[in-house]
């Protein structure tokens, strides 16, 4: 089968603030490449214009809980729409920077957005639709703080929380993993970038490529 009619594979990183992701998203985008596959890289909140203009609104503007919730859902609800969806359904591969467990660990385990009320968001705007696979990475709270603090750039709404607001995201992130352990793969991310690069491949390689 051919890429042409074939569905394409959805593949997220997610991971705190500071774990690492950019840096091996480019470098997944170039293996698959170099398997012929066509890739859309893309990002979350974003990866459309509107997306995009909502991200500006989430990372710098002061809401409530819930609006946070409901507008990281509303730019997801655009993205699989405008982008997402038709990729896959041309036979492209989207990697994409962040998805739903980003709002899991996010607004439920670090705001404390109620659990229903996510699980409500998400039926509505992906009902029976996950990434075939996610990759989490996973680094001690403290050791991605310092990552953050070095970038020279000025920190956005998030990346100002106290530590114990990635802790806590950290946290809820791997209770999520725990309930999809086939989808999840748990990177250990406070280790050379080419290690991870490599099981990265070998992750791809046993899924796909073998
Ligand atoms: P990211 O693009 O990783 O940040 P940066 O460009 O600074 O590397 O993500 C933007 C921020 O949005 C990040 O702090 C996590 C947050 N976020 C949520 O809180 N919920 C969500 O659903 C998503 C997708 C992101």
């Amino acid at each position: 089968m051919n890429s042409s009619n074939r569905r394409g594979r959805f593949i997220t990183f997610e991971g705190i603030d500071g774990a690492g992701k950019s840096s091996q998203i480019a470098a997944l985008v170039k293996l698959l490449e170099s398997h012929g596959i066509v890739v859309e890289q893309t990002r979350e909140p974003g990866g459309t214009e509107l997306g995009e203009r909502l991200r500006a609104l989430l990372l710098h503007e002061p809401m409530h809980l819930e609006t946070e919730a409901m507008l990281m859902f509303a730019a997801r609800r655009e993205h699989l729409a405008a982008r997402i969806m038709p990729a896959l359904e041309a036979g492209r591969w989207v990697v994409s920077d962040r998805f739903s467990d980003a709002t899991y660990a996010y607004q439920v385990g670090g705001r404390g957005l109620d659990e229903a009320r996510f699980d409500t968001l998400e039926e509505w705007v992906h009902p029976g639709f996950q990434p075939d696979l996610t990759l989490l990475f996973d680094l001690p709270a403290e050791v991605a703080a310092a990552r953050v603090a070095n970038t020279g750039e000025a920190p956005d709404r998030f990346e100002r929380e106290q530590r114990s607001f990635f802790e806590r995201v950290k946290a809820a992130y791997l209770i999520r993993a725990s309930r999809a352990p086939e989808r999840v793969c748990v990177i250990t991310a406070d280790r050379e970038p080419g290690e991870i690069r490599a099981e990265i491949e070998l992750i791809c390689t046993e899924r796909w490529f073998k």
